[in-house]
């Protein structure tokens, strides 16, 4: 069963540190919603998960004991990450076919076999109905949410056992948020670990197995969901006043 750990990780972008001191555990079937305000250093977390974040001072990334921390962002992709960044949609001038073949390669020439990556397109035509449909639709003609149903399957093309959802309901109409949420939850449920980071404080609690909340790059809280239900620890976070004593 796979286990990814994030421990002690710092770093940021180059002199400018954004991380300080991140622990984080997320296993197979389970999903962990990472909550914070703007700038509280989520997506530089995903980030220095996926091998994309310029400087990792000091702490480790470890998918089960395999110590992943050097590996560029392409070795981590075939180790198993996939990455869904915040507001990156698809190639919108390729269609939802060629927008799925790119996850199944990576620009340092890893890729899943051929046989692999007809069975990745059954996959995702199977999982998502609608791409099947529009397979051979410009990814730029679809609605808002279908793109992000492409983004996520294109990043499920490659196989991955970790998938990191960056506030993949943000700019979608509200039945449309669901859905993401029912996705990421089936996901979980099929075997992945989950890290989805959400603004959406209450639908992400309902789905979530465990919450990490940062502010001004460190974890200020963790627990199991039912800990931030009916309790002011968000609203402290999310109004500033959550600083360390
Ligand atoms: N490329 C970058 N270079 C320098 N600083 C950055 C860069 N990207 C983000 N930051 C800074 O890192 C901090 C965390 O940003 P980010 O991880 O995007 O937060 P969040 O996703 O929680 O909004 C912010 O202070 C932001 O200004
Ligand atoms: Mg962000």
């Amino acid at each position: 069963m796979t286990t990814l750990k994030v421990q002690h990780l710092t770093g940021g972008y180059r002199d400018v540190t954004v991380l300080r001191d991140i622990d984080l555990t997320v296993s197979a079937g389970e999903l962990c919603v990472v909550l914070g305000r703007n700038g509280a250093g989520k997506t530089s977390l995903m980030a220095g998960i996926a091998g994309l974040l310029p400087t990792v001072r000091s702490g480790c990334v470890l998918i089960d004991d395999r110590d992943v921390t050097t590996m560029p962002a392409h070795r981590r992709a075939a180790a198993g990450i996939a990455l869904v960044q915040e507001g990156k949609r698809v190639f919108r001038g390729r269609t939802v076919e060629e927008n799925l073949l790119l996850g199944t390669y990576s620009a340092k020439g890893w890729s899943l076999r051929s046989r692999d990556r007809k069975e990745a397109l059954a996959t995702a035509y199977q999982r998502f109905p609608i791409l099947h449909d529009k397979r051979s639709d410009k990814a730029g003609g679809l609605s808002g949410g279908q793109q992000q149903m492409l983004a996520i399957a294109q990043a499920l093309a490659a196989r991955p056992q970790i998938l990191l959802l960056d506030e993949p309901s943000a700019g979608l109409a509200p039945a449309i948020q669901a859905e993401v949420f029912a996705t990421a939850t089936t996901l979980r449920d099929d075997g992945l670990a989950v890290i989805v980071v959400e603004q959406l404080v209450d639908s992400a609690l309902e789905v979530a197995d465990s919450v990490v909340v940062l502010d001004s790059g460190r974890v200020v809280s963790s627990g199991p969901p039912d800990k931030y239900r009916n309790s002011t620890l968000l609203q402290e976070v999310y109004l500033g006043r959550s600083r360390e004593e």
